[in-house]
């Protein structure tokens, strides 16, 4: 078995990993590293702010469209009471959302006023090459860029992020993230629960010295004890005796979560990366990996007003805390909503005439991450798909020796799972999707069509500590 140390150096990072290495290991101090002793449901959960347009206009097709700023800056913050935390944040503020409509499009005003290059990259964004935080087209520090997102695609829980070529992982992890939830008219005709009823919860890990300040290593990823929601270590969130929409985000540079609500309580599968599901699924776990996004419906009504029903993490590394937060049911409410059995179908992608693989692979020699044996290049493009082409992608990990599980996120466009190692995907994957993990040995498969925008776009693993070490490769669509 690997010692921790090996795994640290192998980059590799995952719950996985460590619960099966060592499940049951109390031993290690809790909030390890001399850092701010925790306690879970302390605090209130902080509900992520939904941002006014500071303006609009009438786009394109005449539809009306909404203008934001967004400034990346140093803030401090207190995260943990009696010390403050200097944190990278938009506009100063934990994640911050954005709330936009299919049809009407939506301009950012995004100013850099961080020391380093910042790109944003609106993750699940169909958008254009020259508005998709390409690491070419960086914001110099005191520099700003408009991005425009047309928001002509489904309804779905996406979110942004730095993607500058050298500085994105330290920047999403000291904060930098918004939310972005797209809805459109078909999703809003479903009697989901809505408006307070229909909650965004950004989740991540994080390490703080005994001073409240973040610590960032990149190859720390298993000493990252606190679990942030919403940037509150563990809250308690008060909700009434009634069905809620949470949408769930992992932010976390590179941890996995196994979320487990109370004893293995039944929560509603709804949606992934892009949007509903086929059909509502029935989950006692629910799975999430950095970059994804997983949307369940709680009905807290089954629980008696004064419960708390804890959310906790199956997949802790051993010494961990595995509460991520609790569930406070404190009234009862009026509840209209229900979750249809049938949500929205995918749509079809067309048939498959291009292949390519993606061998996912560690290289202990070099430290570096690779995709086909090869670390990112710039100045490479890697595959030329065409406009109206719909390919199959196969995923494989190979790294077996060091037990590294990868992801591969495609900009651009969503795709459906095909298969993982010969078998039908499970039925919470088979909505569409813009991330998948792979485990080590492992492989998946998936179909993505290529529609309208030519130009250059990444693709790589999520796990950004692999892709600062070179996981990604680029993508130039042509006509
Ligand atoms: Cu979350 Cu290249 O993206
Ligand atoms: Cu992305
Ligand atoms: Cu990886």
């Amino acid at each position: 078995m690997l010692t921790r140390r090996q795994l640290i150096k192998a980059g590799a990072a995952t719950g996985v990993l460590a619960a099966a290495s060592g499940a049951g290991a109390t031993a290690l101090a809790r909030g390890s590293g001399g850092g701010v002793a925790e306690e879970a449901f302390a605090v209130p959960l902080k509900r992520a702010r939904v941002l006014r347009p500071l303006g609009g206009g009438r786009g394109r097709h005449g539809a009306g469209y909404d203008v934001y700023r967004l400034s990346a800056r140093e803030t401090d913050v207190s995260v943990f009471p009696g010390t403050t935390t200097r944190m990278r944040l938009f506009n100063g503020e934990l994640a911050p959302v954005i709330r936009a409509t299919r049809g009407r499009p939506v301009v950012i005003e995004q100013t850099n006023a961080l020391g380093v290059p910042f790109s944003m990259h609106l993750h699940g964004g169909h958008v254009p090459a020259r508005h998709d935080g390409h690491p070419d087209n960086e914001v110099l520090p005191g520099g700003s860029r408009v991005f425009n997102y047309p928001n002509e695609q489904r309804a779905a829980t996406m979110w942004l992020h730095d993607h500058s070529h050298h500085a994105h992982a330290e920047n999403v992890y000291l904060g930098t993230v918004a939310g972005y939830l797209l809805t459109d008219a078909f999703e809003e005709r479903l009697p989901l629960p809505k408006g307070q009823y229909d909650v965004p919860l950004y989740l991540r890990d994080a390490k703080f010295a005994g001073d409240g300040s973040l610590v960032y290593d990149m190859d720390g990823f298993m000493d990252r004890p606190t679990v942030l929601v919403n940037g509150r270590p563990r809250p308690y969130f008060e909700v009434a005796a009634r069905k809620y929409r949470i949408r769930l985000t992992n932010t976390s540079n590179e941890r996995a979560f196994l979320l487990r609500l109370g004893e293995g309580d039944e929560m509603t599968h709804i949606a992934t990366d892009g949007g509903l599901l086929p059909a509502p699924v029935s989950a006692r776990v629910l799975e999430i990996w950095p970059a994804e996004r997983q949307e369940v419906v709680i009905d807290f009504s089954r629980y008696p007003v004064g419960s708390q029903v804890v959310l906790s993490n199956a997949i802790a590394f051993p010494g961990e805390l595995p509460e991520v937060m609790r569930f406070d049911v404190v009234r009862t409410a009026h509840d209209p909503s229900a979750v249809p059995d049938r949500l929205r179908p995918v749509p079809d992608l067309g048939t498959p005439t291009v292949e390519r693989t993606f061998v996912m692979s560690f290289d202990a020699a070099t430290g570096q991450h690779l995709i086909n044996g090869k670390p990112f290049d710039p100045e490479r493009v890697d595959m030329r798909p065409r406009l109206g082409t719909t390919e199959v992608w196969t995923v494989r990990n190979t790294d077996t020796q060091f037990g590294i599980p990868h992801s591969l996120h495609t900009h651009l466009e969503h795709f459906q799972v095909l298969d993982r190692d010969g078998a039908a995907p499970a039925p919470g994957e088979a909505g569409l999707k813009d991330t998948v993990t792979v485990m080590p040995g492992k492989s998946v498969r998936f179909k993505l069509r290529f529609t309208d925008y030519t130009g250059k776009f990444m693709y790589h693993c999520h796990l950004l500590g692999h892709m600062t070490m070179g996981m990604m490769g680029q993508m130039e669509v042509v006509d």
